[in-house]
This record gives structure tokens, sequence and C-alpha cells, in this order.
């Protein structure tokens, strides 16, 4: 963990603010340091409870102490929740979005012009710490900051920077909503598995456990391509390699290239809207 401890304002108490808050206290991140501002009073309870953080239901307050602020609520609330925060003196301060859609023009413009900005792109594996986050610095924001927003999103997960903003929307395509398509193929197994007799629980036991098996692989066998992996379990004529054949008759590379296109394509007339 990165020693630079600095005080952290959430701005937005959500799902996403707990999983960073929850992984920066299981790294050792000082509670004193964090604070949590919500406009309603449950989430702070709980996360005052659980993590021993301070919260408070004022977003300027939050700020004023801050060196870095989380901008974490929903991407339509972020022109509304940051303009009273523009009229602050931010300066010195690194602001970190999490907002997805909001592009560093538009976040920098709503703060102000403050151009001391990181933009990032989690998913919601985030949520127990097995996130993978995308981020984008401003090219204003020096080495520190950019390691300490770093440090912040590895709490959740893996981390990758990206050198051009329009790599966000390949995060997009490729981590943020890339556990929607393995969901869906975890659906269409399970249609499959029934279609085939197979008893629902036992079903979601096997595919889930498969699912989980298969990434493994992938993760402890990093010198081995994906296509090495596959061909490592296909052998020619065997079971395995009738079903792969009528996956790739059926055409899913290019259903899966074609999502991924309109993921981007979505994301950038998003870009425009916010
Ligand atoms: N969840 C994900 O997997 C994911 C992935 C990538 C990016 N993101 C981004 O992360 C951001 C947060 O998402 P989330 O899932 O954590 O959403 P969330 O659970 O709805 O959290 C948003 C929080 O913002 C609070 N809020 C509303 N108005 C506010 C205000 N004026 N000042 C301060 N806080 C305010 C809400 O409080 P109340 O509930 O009390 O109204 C809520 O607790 C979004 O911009 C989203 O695009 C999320």
């Amino acid at each position: 963990m990165n020693n630079d401890i600095r005080t952290v304002a959430f701005i937005g108490a959500g799902n996403m603010s707990r999983s960073i808050i929850g992984g920066l206290i299981q790294n050792g991140y000082p509670s004193d340091r964090i604070i949590a501002s919500n406009p309603s009073t449950g989430k702070l309870e709980a996360l005052a409870e659980q993590f021993g953080i301070r919260t408070t239901q004022d977003n300027l307050a939050a700020v004023a102490e801050a060196d870095v602020l989380v901008l974490a609520v929903k991407p339509q609330l972020m022109a509304e929740v940051c303009a009273p925060i523009a009229e602050l003196d931010l300066e010195g301060k690194l602001a970190i979005s999490i907002a997805a859609g909001v592009t560093c023009e538009r976040m920098s413009a709503y703060l102000g012009g403050h151009a001391s900005l990181v933009r990032t792109m989690p998913n919601t594996p985030s949520m127990l710490g097995l996130g993978m986050t995308g981020l984008y610095a401003d090219p204003v924001v020096g080495e520190a900051d950019r390691a300490f927003a770093g440090t912040l999103m590895g709490a959740v997960g893996e981390i990758l920077w990206l050198e051009q903003e329009a790599g966000i929307d390949q995060v997009i395509a490729c981590a943020g909503s890339s556990p929607a398509y393995f969901f869906l193929f975890m659906e269409a197994m399970e249609q499959g598995a029934a279609a085939l007799g197979v008893k629902p629980e036992d079903a979601r036991l096997m595919i889930e456990q498969a699912a989980i098996g298969a990434a493994q692989m992938v993760r402890q066998n990093p010198q081995s391509s994906l296509a090495e992996l596959r061909a490592q379990v296909t052998s020619k004529g065997g079971t395995t390699h009738e079903a792969v054949l009528t996956l790739e008759q059926q055409g899913l590379r290019d259903a899966v290239k074609d999502a991924m296109q309109a993921a981007v394509t979505r994301a950038q007339e998003m870009a425009k809207q916010f």
C-alpha cells in the first residue's frame, strides 16, 4: 500500500464508495482520514459503524477538509452536485470521478475549470474486491497524485492506466460491461442444461464451478494464450470439440465482437449526454 495518507472525501456513499472504503480500511488506511458524504443517513450510519469513518450530510464540509475528493454520485446528478463544490477553493485538491460517461472535460467544467482530475471506470466485481478499473489522468496530474488514485482504486481490484481518455470506452467494452456477457453465457448454459433435463440447482453448481475453475486456469497460466488453454481441453473428435465447433459455426466470435463495438458506440453517445 502507498503510504501517502491524505484526507479523502467520498461524495455519495452508495455501493461503489462503500466498496472502495471497505478495501482501503482492509489495506490499513486510517479510518479517521476518510469522510463520506450523502444526503440520507442510513448508509452513513452503516459506514460509520462498520468502518469507523467520519460521515456528514454536508458535501461542502467534506470537500473543504479533504485533500482528495471521490465523486461517486450517479452521472445524471454530477452537474448539480458539483455546482456548489466549484464555488470552494479547490486548489491543491485531487478530484477522482468514478461516474460512468462523464468526460474529464465535462467534469472539469462542472468543477469550475479545476484540472487536477482522474477519471476512472470501475466494474461491479469491485464490490467483492475483484474489480477491474481503468484510469485516465488529465495531463496536469502529477506522479504522486496518479499513484494515490491508483492505490485508491487498487483497493478494490486490478487497475489499468490509460494513455488516452478514449481508452475508457475500451475499458467499458472489455471490463465494465463484460461481467454481464459472462452472466449471459452462463444463463444460456443454464437453459441448455434445463433442456438436457438437469435440475436447476445442479446446473447452477456445475456452471458456477466451471466458470470459476476456467477463470483460475487463465489466471494461473499467464504463459499460455487463451487459444492454447482452449486447445488443451479440446481433443479432436471429442465432446468439447463438437461443442466448441457448434459455437464457432453459430457465430459466437462475431457476436461478441459486435457486442463490444456496440458498448463503445453507446459509451460515446452517453459521453455527450452528461
Ligand atoms: N456500481 C457499479 O458497478 C459501478 C461501475 C462503474 C461506475 N459506477 C459509477 O459509480 C457511481 C456511483 O455508483 P453506485 O453504484 O455507487 O451508485 P449508488 O449506490 O446509487 O450511490 C450513489 C450515492 O449518491 C448519493 N447521492 C445522491 N445525491 C447526492 C448528493 N447531492 N450529494 C451526495 N451524494 C448524493 C446517493 O444517496 P441516496 O441514496 O441517499 O440518494 C447514493 O448513496 C455512478 O456514477 C456510477 O456510474 C458504478
